[in-house]
């Protein structure tokens, strides 16, 4: 069912230091910091030939985020983000297999304007899934 590793989230307590660790001494083509009010979050993506980093930052009082940060205080892995093609067939499997899909359970638009649905760490090996419709 899942397709391609879209990005890997690392959440950062600074981000332009990690912008700079990933530009320079990874050499990594890094872009500017765009902010996701929206999504609670302001992100640096790091292009590599065969997938992204997404380097995250909490932004605003209600950021998803802020909790992870405050137990990973030097940042972290937050989530794996797998591409699916149908994002409500891959629910309904996903969900048949026992599966628990975060939130309301409805697909929400992410970070890059496509359908989403996150899915419960401790059912899939303690990782935080992402999976996005493409
Ligand atoms: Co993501």
């Amino acid at each position: 069912m899942i397709g391609k590793l879209n990005h890997v989230a690392i959440v950062v307590p600074d981000l332009a230091a990690a912008a700079a660790i990933y530009r320079r001494t990874l050499g990594a083509r890094v872009s500017e910091p765009l902010a996701l009010p929206e999504h609670g979050v302001t992100t640096v993506f790091v292009e590599l030939a065969n997938t992204k980093i997404e380097l995250l930052h909490p932004l605003g009082e209600r950021s998803p985020i802020a909790k992870f940060l405050e137990a990973n205080p030097s940042g972290g892995m937050h989530h794996l983000c797998y591409e699916v093609a149908d994002i409500l067939a891959a629910r309904a499997q996903l969900v048949a297999a026992g599966a628990r899909v975060l939130g309301d359970g409805e697909p929400r638009t992410g970070a890059h304007g496509k359908p989403v649905l996150f899915l419960h760490p401790k059912d899939f090996c303690g990782t935080l899934i992402e999976i996005e419709q493409v």
